[in-house]
């Protein structure tokens, strides 16, 4: 089938690649022509594992091309979909402005005579598909037939591609008949159930994940302040739980909280939806709390143990928002990074994929970038795990130790054998961990 993505960032891209892989003609639509000339010359803008072969690949079978015209992105594919940043505004409602005008160019485009699926990718609040459908109505043509769907997506970045191939459920919000059989005969491929619904369920569906998800991450950071105090293990006792079919082991990872470009602005924008709608979410309010409250408490932590950090030399692992990604947006370990820097201390710093995006968010001032991760060790008082990349698990932590100048280990992430750590004389703290 002929399909367009308007808006190629991680989700555009990602969905535009794999539905190229699985036999569909694809066409990539995006205003940022840098991004588009890059893209031509074959060349991935974002780290994703696998991306760059799934891209190149399909570029080279002659299914996945890249325009930054969107009335070329009409014109070819029957149906298209919109995947353009949804961010949030200062109140935490969702900034709509980009899918407003992407929808009016798309109406603008439209012909009569050639039906088109709009369908809504991105993140939006519940009602939404229906100002997109009146928008579409008032700057088109009079003739010209199209039917909006929403199909919310759920790629986590690290295994996108993984994710969208084999989805746990693909839901189609469709009123109309002709546009969900569409729907259904692309996502045929990936053999996934499929969930029908009215377009503000769907548009619901999305929101009630991502705030259900990190829900679960504040709920096992709260029971790891339990532990702390209480001297028992985070990790055993989220097993414990996990292995309940009703809870399952997922999200219930303690650290320093939930970050990245979607769990915090989609649970602010759900916490505004239920207020519009007159329903308050109270709920939601103190997942955020406990969530803003992890870095407070880990800091502490640091703190008690270091004492004064003005004129000291920390090593941080990490500043992505999570491991596999160089995605920099809402990184809790960047955060850090910034309290550090501001109660005075000097960082060495590291990260597999996002080191030169921390750069002009960092600055240079009384921090050294470190692309080898082992120089982060040198002549420092503390390490500090800030992200989950596995790769920090299995570096030669024994020979380490002798580089610093107190061996102390501070792991946010609860990523580290602490058990073997303490026993190659590491003085070891982590999140909820004896
Ligand atoms: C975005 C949204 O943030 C998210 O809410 C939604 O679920 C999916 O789309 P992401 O793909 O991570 O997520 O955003 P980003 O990587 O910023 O990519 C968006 C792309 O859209 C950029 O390449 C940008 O240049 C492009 N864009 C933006 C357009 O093509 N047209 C516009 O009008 C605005
Ligand atoms: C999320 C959703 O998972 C995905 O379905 C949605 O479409 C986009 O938003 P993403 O933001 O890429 O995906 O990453 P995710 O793996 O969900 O992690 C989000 C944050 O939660 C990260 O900062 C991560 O470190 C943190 N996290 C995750 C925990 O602290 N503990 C956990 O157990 C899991």
């Amino acid at each position: 089938m002929k399909l367009t993505l308007i808006g190629t960032g991680y989700v555009g891209l990602v969905t535009g690649a794999c539905f190229a892989e699985v036999g569909h003609n694809v066409l990539c639509v995006d205003n940022n022509k840098d991004k588009v000339s890059l893209l031509k010359a074959g060349k991935i803008p974002i780290y994703e594992p696998g991306l760059e072969d799934l891209v190149k690949n399909n570029v080279a079978a002659g299914r996945l091309a890249f325009t930054d015209s969107t009335a070329k992105g009409v014109e070819h594919g029957e149906v298209v979909f919109i995947a353009v940043p949804t961010p949030p505004q200062s109140d935490g409602s969702v900034d709509l402005t980009y899918i407003e005008a992407v929808a009016r160019e798309i109406a603008q485009s439209l012909k009569p005579g050639h039906y088109r699926v709009i369908v809504d990718k991105s993140t939006v609040p519940v009602k939404t598909g229906e100002k997109v459908a009146d928008t579409i109505n008032r700057y088109s043509q009079k003739g010209c037939e199209f039917d909006v769907v929403s199909n919310p997506e759920f790629l986590r970045e690290g295994c996108a591609i993984a994710d969208l191939m084999q989805p746990d459920r693909i839901v189609i919000g469709s009123r109309s008949q002709r546009a969900t059989d569409i729907m259904k005969a692309i996502y045929e491929p990936f053999h996934s159930p499929t969930y029908i619904t009215d377009i503000n369920s769907a548009e619901l569906i999305k929101h009630a994940a991502n705030s259900f998800l990190a829900l679960k991450i504040s709920y096992i950071n709260a029971v790891a302040a339990i532990c702390d105090a209480a001297g028992a293990n985070v990790d055993e006792v989220a097993d414990g739980m996990g292995a309940d079919k009703r809870i399952g082991r997922a999200f219930l990872n303690a650290g320093l909280g939930y970050g990245g470009s979607c769990f915090p602005k989609d649970i602010k924008a759900f916490i505004h939806i239920a207020e519009e709608l007159g329903t308050p979410f109270h709920l939601l309010k103190e997942v955020e709390k406990i969530n803003a409250g992890q870095l407070d408490r880990f800091i502490q932590k640091i703190k008690n143990k270091l004492w004064v950090l003005k004129n000291k030399t920390l090593g941080v692992l990490g500043l992505a928002f999570k491991g596999d990604t160089d995605d920099i947006r809402n990184s809790v370990a960047i955060e850090l990074c910034h309290r550090l820097l501001n109660e005075g201390a000097s960082l060495r710093v590291t990260d597999p994929q996002a080191l030169e995006k921390a750069r002009p968010e960092l600055g240079e001032a009384n921090i050294t970038y470190c692309p080898d991760t082992c120089d982060v060790f040198n002549n420092v008082e503390a390490v500090i795990v800030a992200t989950e990349w596995k790769h920090f698990r299995n570096l030669p932590w024994k020979t380490l130790k002798e580089k610093m100048i107190a061996p102390i280990v501070f792991d946010g992430r609860n990523l580290l054998d602490y058990r073997s750590l303490r026993e190659m004389g590491y003085d070891y703290t982590g999140i909820g961990r004896p």
